[in-house]
C-alpha cells in the first residue's frame, strides 16, 4: 500500500483512489490543509489560483449533483482549466470503451482526472491507462474518499480531536461507498464507528471492518456523537426492492425524527445527500439546527480544493 508520508515530505501521494491507501497522517494532513481553503471560501473573492496551469477532466459515468458541482467549483476557484465529460452525452453511447475514451482524453494533455463510475475499481484501472493523477469521486459500492474526508472535516469543526468520538452510520450499509470510506478513514484517525440498519441491508462480514453493529436506532442514537443517515441505494439493488418491506416501514424503524433530537440532546445529524425527506430523516430534522448537512456541502468544496492542491504538488503559489 502506498500512503505513508515519506522522509521530510509530509504528503507523497499521487492519486486519491480510496482512503485504504492513505495513512492517518495523510488524512489529517489533507484535513488540516482544507482549513486554509475553507477560509478562502469565506473571503469576498473566494479564489486562489493554485491550479492555474492545470487541466482537469471530470469523467462522470454515473449521476451526480453535489459531488460534480463541488469538484467543478473547487477547480474553478483554483483557476484550473476544466473539461466535463458525461457518459450520457458522449461516444460511450456509440460503444467506445472506457480505455479508449480515457486514452483519447489523455492525448489532450490532461493533468488530473476526477472519476465517477458504477463499477468498483475503475479509478485503479485508469491509473494503468494514463499518467494523470486520478481522483475517485465514487466507484460503485466501493469507495468515495472525498465524501469521507469532507464528513471528517465537518466533524472536526465540532470535535477537533476525533479520537474516541463515536460515529454511527444508519441505513443501507451494504450498498454504500460513503460508509466504506468513512469506516476506513474514521478508524484510522481513532474514532469509534457503529453501523445501524435493517439486517437485509447489513453485510454479513461487517464486524470484520472493526465496527459495532446495531439493529436498534434508539441504541445507536443514545450511543453516538454524530449520526450519519444514508440514502437507500435502490440503483444498486438490481432493480429489486425486496431487501426491505417499504419506505414507510423503513422510516418508522430507522428514520431520525424530531422526537429523537429531544430524547438524545447531544448528537449531530449528518447526511451526504441527496436526502429523501420523510425516509431517512423527518423533514424538520433535516432543517433543524442539529443538522450540519449544508455545512458538509460547503466543506466539500474546501476539502476537494485541498486534495487537488496537494495531489498537484502543493506549495505552488499563484
Ligand atoms: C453519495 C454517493 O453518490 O455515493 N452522494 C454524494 O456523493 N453526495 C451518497 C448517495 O448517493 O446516496
Amino acid at each position: 500500500m502506498g500512503g505513508q508520508a515519506k522522509g521530510s515530505t509530509p504528503f507523497a501521494q499521487k492519486h486519491l483512489l480510496g482512503l485504504a491507501d492513505y495513512s492517518a497522517a495523510d488524512i489529517l494532513y489533507v484535513l488540516d490543509q482544507a482549513k486554509m481553503f475553507r477560509e478562502v471560501l469565506d473571503r469576498p473573492v473566494p479564489k486562489i489560483p493554485t491550479l492555474r496551469d492545470k487541466t482537469i477532466v471530470n469523467l462522470f459515468y454515473e449521476n451526480s449533483t453535489r459531488t460534480r458541482l463541488s469538484f467543478e467549483l473547487a477547480q474553478k476557484r483554483m483557476g484550473a482549466d476544466v473539461v466535463n465529460f458525461s457518459a450520457g452525452t458522449s461516444s460511450t453511447k456509440k460503444g467506445e470503451s472506457l480505455k479508449d475514451t480515457i486514452r483519447n482524453i489523455s492525448s489532450m494533455k490532461i493533468d488530473m482526472v476526477v472519476s465517477r463510475h458504477e463499477s468498483p475499481g475503475v479509478p485503479h484501472f485508469l491509473t494503468r491507462c494514463v499518467d494523470a493523477t486520478i481522483i475517485n469521486a465514487g466507484d460503485g459500492a466501493h469507495e468515495h474518499p472525498t465524501q469521507a474526508l469532507l464528513d471528517m472535516f465537518t466533524m472536526r469543526q465540532l470535535a477537533p480531536d476525533l479520537r474516541g468520538k463515536r460515529v454511527v452510520m444508519i441505513g443501507d450499509i451494504a450498498h454504500s461507498r460513503v460508509v466504506r470510506s468513512n469506516i476506513i478513514g474514521l478508524r484510522k484517525v481513532g474514532a469509534e464507528v457503529m453501523v445501524c440498519g435493517p439486517k437485509s441491508l447489513m453485510p454479513l462480514d461487517v464486524r470484520s471492518l472493526g465496527v459495532e453493529v446495531s439493529f436498534d436506532l434508539e441504541e445507536a442514537l443514545g450511543w453516538c456523537d454524530f449520526a450519519m443517515a444514508l440514502r437507500i441505494q435502490m440503483e444498486r439493488m438490481n432493480g429489486g426492492t425486496d431487501l426491505f418491506p417499504s419506505l414507510r416501514e423503513y422510516h418508522e424503524l430507522f428514520g431520525i425524527k424530531m422526537a429523537h433530537l429531544e430524547r438524545y440532546p447531544d448528537f449531530t445529524v449528518m447526511h451526504p445527500g441527496p436526502v429523501n425527506r420523510g425516509v431517512e430523516l423527518e423533514s424538520d430534522v433535516a432543517d433543524s439546527d442539529r443538522a450540519v448537512i449544508l455545512n458538509q456541502v460547503t466543506n466539500g468544496v474546501a476539502v476537494r480544493m485541498a486534495v487537488m492542491y496537494l495531489l498537484s504538488g502543493g506549495l505552488r503559489t499563484g
